[in-house]
């Protein structure tokens, strides 16, 4: 399953609405340290922001910087008409606490989905921001017509940020969903039910050939540096038997930064007033 494709389309198509919508969308991206890592994401984040028309406004701190320096640029953002939507690049430096700064965003701004008020719009059925590594992940199971109802999916990881919320995801689909972690009881054979199978532990090779059911449809959520070479979670053998499978590069990593364009034009549609935001 070809992400990169699917996200260049994607991203035509956000072109196109933010030009229809008319007034400017600025995202506020912050950097905080000097993760490689981290900096190569944003700034990917970055240049998809200019291709499609939205502003990206980017805030660099230094490593050191405190909780409260950062939740003073984090109220400053809040306050201001510019940012339609604010992305905080994770991990945080230790000195930080990542859910008090997750919690200080505007939930209106929230873009990644990281907010409890987002994460709890899609527990209860009625999405704002989704998270936008499963989004990314639902848009490629539907351009690929994977069958989701009654199917089961099987989600191996249990973050806040994919393994949660694609196990909802799958579940609004009429997925039967289990989901499995570190403590699991043979992941092989639960793994080996699943006509779906979403790997997001961010282990080399974790996922076999053996554990995989003939035809299964694979997503690979992994970006490990193995001998200099990006590889998922999923082993390479493992194509022999998935009847669909997302590459590593090239598959979820390129629909996550399209998601997050979505639900950057999302934000400004709440607070231009063309869309109605829960309770607010
Ligand atoms: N760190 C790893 N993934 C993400 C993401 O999707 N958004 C942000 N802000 N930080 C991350």
């Amino acid at each position: 399953m070809d992400g990169k494709a699917l996200a260049a389309q994607v991203r035509a198509e956000v072109a196109r609405e933010v030009a229809e919508l008319g007034r400017p969308i600025g995202l506020a991206t912050v950097l905080v340290g000097e993760d490689q890592a981290s900096a190569l994401y944003v700034r990917r984040k970055q240049e998809a922001c200019a291709e499609v028309g939205i502003e990206a406004i980017h805030h660099e701190l230094a490593a050191e910087t405190s909780e409260a320096e950062l939740l003073g640029l984090v109220a400053e953002l809040n306050a201001d008409e510019r940012v339609t939507g604010i992305l905080v690049q994770l991990p945080l430096p230790e000195q930080v606490d990542e859910s008090r700064v997750i919690r200080a965003l505007d939930p209106v701004k929230d873009v990644d989905g990281f907010h409890p008020a987002s994460a709890g719009h899609l527990l209860q059925g009625e999405p704002t921001f989704v998270a936008a590594t499963p989004a990314g992940i639902m848009e490629i199971l539907r351009a690929y017509e994977i069958p989701l109802e009654g199917s089961r999916a099987v989600v191996v990881g249990r973050s806040n940020i994919v393994g949660k919320p694609m196990g909802l995801l799958l579940l609004a689909e009429n997925a039967t969903v289990t989901t499995c972690h570190s403590r699991t009881r043979d992941l092989a054979a639960v793994v080996r039910e699943a006509d779906v199978v979403v790997a997001a532990v961010g282990r080399a090779a974790m996922i076999t050939k053996e554990m995989v059911k003939e035809g299964a449809a694979v997503v690979d959520v992994g970006i490990n540096r193995v001998d200099g070479k990006v590889v998922g979670d999923v082993a390479d053998d493992v194509r022999e038997v998935a009847g669909h499978l997302t590459p590593v590069p090239g598959g979820v990593g390129p629909m996550t930064i399209a998601s997050l364009l979505r639900n950057t034009v999302r934000a400004a549609r709440y607070q231009a007033g063309l869309l109605a935001f829960p309770g607010g």
